[in-house]
């Protein structure tokens, strides 16, 4: 029979690989507690127009990138390709915006669906931990979502990063800029491709990000949003500067800084890995203020900021770097066992040390004693338990600690207690 292969741009994550996804996602709640986000937890499909609207019909995400069907209830339903739009759709929906404590603080984290061209750090299926704060526009609250989306780097060991801001302004400064932008693009929009000929029109700030007209000459020359932000939005920008040279986080101004998707206003900002060991994508993390999303998702206008990142491209990094996380997978016990009765006691046993809160495990395989012991050993076991017929008559069983390699034996009654003393006092 011939085999079926994993979907391009999808991988499986097998065990030795995934603690390390684990330590990344158990550090990065880690540090979303102590900045007071909760979890929220959304479909992995919504309807189509969440995203056409959340995210902009003239994005690349929503003309060429979704994975987006017809259900059999002839509703057209779009696996997620980000969480912000869904979040807000919660967000709405559940009437978030009336819980006593504001703002609403969320972090969440699961498989986002793009359809790209495959390549290093792009993937079709990838996992996205993201961050959004609704319900206020302090800008103390930008600095706070910078923070902390910069302590998961830095925690992790990841030091040869750049956060990269630019402001977006408000509608007012958007709206100046767009038709600078236009006047800029428009006596030569015959010599761009044909997606940016459709934007010029509807969102030229898009132009700007376009992929196949990177090169052309009037991209450097294009007005700069900064050139056009009015008194207020110039000022708050200034203060989200102020704080983050206050808490110390340092930040390079890129003008030229869009992002592909249209939400966004204000803050925007990505962080980006330095140095060797990177391909051609170097963008670790993405994301900046949204104040119209909520009201075009239907809710209260509400201010919004946030962020997303992909643990994939976190993964890259820490590799490019050579960085090693501390964590180890070891069991607590291994049952070795010599004779039929003495195997048939194991299993027992083995169930008992699990309830006790032992991780334990035995062989199934039926293998020799000296493979047992192998088999201990690459599963790095804390202790081995040697039980034989003979002891097994007399109450008895071996409990070897494989680090000092000192023996004990003990009667069996006592061995399920002995070992959780063991554990619990190698772990306190
Ligand atoms: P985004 O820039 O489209 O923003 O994606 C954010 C991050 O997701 C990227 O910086 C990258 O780490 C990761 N990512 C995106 N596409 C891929 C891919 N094909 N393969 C691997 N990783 C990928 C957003 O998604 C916004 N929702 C961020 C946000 C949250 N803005 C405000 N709140």
């Amino acid at each position: 029979m011939s085999q079926i292969q994993i979907p391009r741009g999808t991988q499986d994550i097998l065990p030795g690989e995934i603690e390390l996804w684990q330590y990344i996602e158990a550090k990065a709640k880690d540090i979303c507690r102590r900045y007071n986000y909760h979890e929220i937890r959304t479909p992995i499909f919504e309807h189509t127009d969440l995203f056409q609207r959340g995210v902009g019909d003239t994005t690349d995400i929503v003309q060429k990138e979704m994975y987006t069907f017809e259900d059999r209830g002839k509703r057209s339903i779009t696996l997620r390709p980000e969480g912000t739009a869904a979040v807000v759709r919660s967000f709405v929906e559940k009437k978030l915006y009336g819980n006593t404590n504001q703002p609403t603080k969320l972090f969440y984290t699961g498989p986002m669906f793009r359809y790209e061209r495959p390549q290093s750090g792009r993937m079709r299926q990838f996992v996205q931990f993201g961050v959004e704060a609704l319900g206020s526009d302090d800008p103390a609250i930008d600095a706070e979502v910078l923070a902390l989306v910069m302590s998961i780097y830095y925690e992790l060991g990841l030091k040869d990063i750049k956060l990269v801001i630019n402001s977006l302004g408000d509608k007012q400064s958007r709206e100046a800029h767009r038709q600078a932008l236009i006047n800029h693009f428009k006596p030569s929009i015959q010599e761009f491709c044909e997606d940016c000929q459709g934007r010029l029109e509807k969102n030229p700030l898009r132009i700007l990000d376009c992929k196949k007209d990177r090169e052309h000459p009037l991209m450097a020359t294009a007005p700069s949003i900064l050139d056009y932000l009015n008194e207020e939005s110039k000022a708050y920008f200034e203060k989200v500067k102020g704080f983050l040279d206050q808490i110390g986080i340092r930040y390079e101004v890129d003008p030229t800084l869009v992002r592909g998707l249209d939400y966004y206003n204000h803050t925007a900002f990505e962080v980006m890995a330095e140095g060797e060991g990177f391909g051609a994508i170097t963008t670790l993390c993405g994301g900046g203020r949204y104040n119209g999303l909520v009201e075009e998702i239907g809710g209260p206008a509400t201010p919004g900021i946030g962020f997303a990142f992909s643990i994939e491209r976190l993964i890259m990094a820490l590799k490019a770097k050579k960085l090693e996380l501390p964590f180890e997978q070891k069991v607590d016990c291994y049952l070795v066992s010599l004779g039929e009765q003495a195997k048939d006691k194991t299993v027992e046993l083995l169930y008992q040390l699990r309830a006790a809160g032992v991780s334990a495990d035995k062989d199934y395989l039926d293998k020799k004693m000296k493979a047992q012991f192998k088999a201990a050993d690459r599963l790095k076991a804390s202790y081995t338990a040697i039980l034989g017929d003979d002891e097994l008559a007399n109450n008895r069983i071996n409990v070897k600690n494989m680090e000092t390699g000192e023996q004990v034996e003990i009667t069996l009654d006592s061995f399920i207690d002995h070992m959780k003393q063991q554990i619990e006092g190698g772990h306190a």
